[in-house]
């Protein structure tokens, strides 16, 4: 089973991704975690990509595209993926389907996960991470056991770069003008979940675990 997340910065796709990967036995494939990972460890792919990060922008398709088909290629994913994060333009999805085509498969279902803008930056800016897994916590409304520490791993937490208020609104525009357009396109593929993404995470879950049965 292939399933997109698909949101706005902040919508909540990397704290759906982890509880529906555990719930359904699949693996999450974040293309911006991938990249933070990169980033982190200095490598070739996260110099290439901190400029773009940092400024709010979309990573050229030909990096990101690369470096998420090599991960969905890779033997863990063979029963199938949660995507959070890509495809993120029409170009990405259409690579997308025509790397699992050449497989036999294909996306399954693609969420939507909906969130008011008001609610879009106030879950940004409170939102720490886990260095070691990308856990997302927040500190008011989903704070980690011990403080700075991720629940899941003990990782130390962190806030993110582009969590910044000139980042965010970039990452905003950006999201409307280049991956929105995607949520038409699998509504007419008839792939389409549209999910009320606001009240607690555990809700947001329930909601998104029916609408796949
Ligand atoms: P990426 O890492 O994908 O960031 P994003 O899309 O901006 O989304 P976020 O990770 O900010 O939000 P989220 O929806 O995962 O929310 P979360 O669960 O953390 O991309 C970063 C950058 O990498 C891009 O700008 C681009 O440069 C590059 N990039 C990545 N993919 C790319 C691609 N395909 N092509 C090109 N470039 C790419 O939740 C947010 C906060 O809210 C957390 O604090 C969380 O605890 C809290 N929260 C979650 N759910 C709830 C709830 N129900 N109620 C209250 N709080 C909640
Ligand atoms: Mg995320
Ligand atoms: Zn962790």
């Amino acid at each position: 089973m292939y399933i997109i997340l698909l949101g706005a910065p902040g919508a909540g796709k990397g704290t759906q991704a982890v509880m529906m990967a555990e719930k359904l036995k699949l693996v999450q494939v974040a293309s911006g975690d991938l990249f933070r990972q990169a980033l982190a460890q200095q490598t070739g792919l996260g110099k290439k990509a901190k400029g773009y990060m940092e400024k709010g922008q979309l990573v050229p398709d030909e990096i990101t595209i690369q470096m998420v088909l090599e991960r969905l290629a890779r033997p863990d994913v063979k029963n199938g993926a949660i995507l959070d994060g890509f495809p993120r333009n029409i170009q990405q999805a259409k690579a997308l389907d025509k790397a699992l085509a050449a497989q036999g498969k294909k996306i399954d279902k693609a969420v939507y996960i909906k969130v008011s803008e008001g609610e879009l930056l106030k879950r940004l800016g409170g939102r720490w991470i886990c260095r070691n897994c990308q856990a997302p916590y927040h500190e008011v409304d989903s704070p980690p056991r011990a403080k700075g520490k991720c629940d899941r791993c003990g990782g130390e937490l962190y806030q993110r770069a582009d969590d910044n208020v000139t980042t965010v609104k970039k990452r905003l525009e950006v999201y409307f003008a280049e991956t929105s357009p995607l949520i038409d396109s699998y509504k007419r593929a008839g792939k389409l979940l549209e999910i009320q993404g606001e009240g607690s995470a555990a809700d947001v879950n329930g909601r998104i675990v029916a609408a796949l049965r």
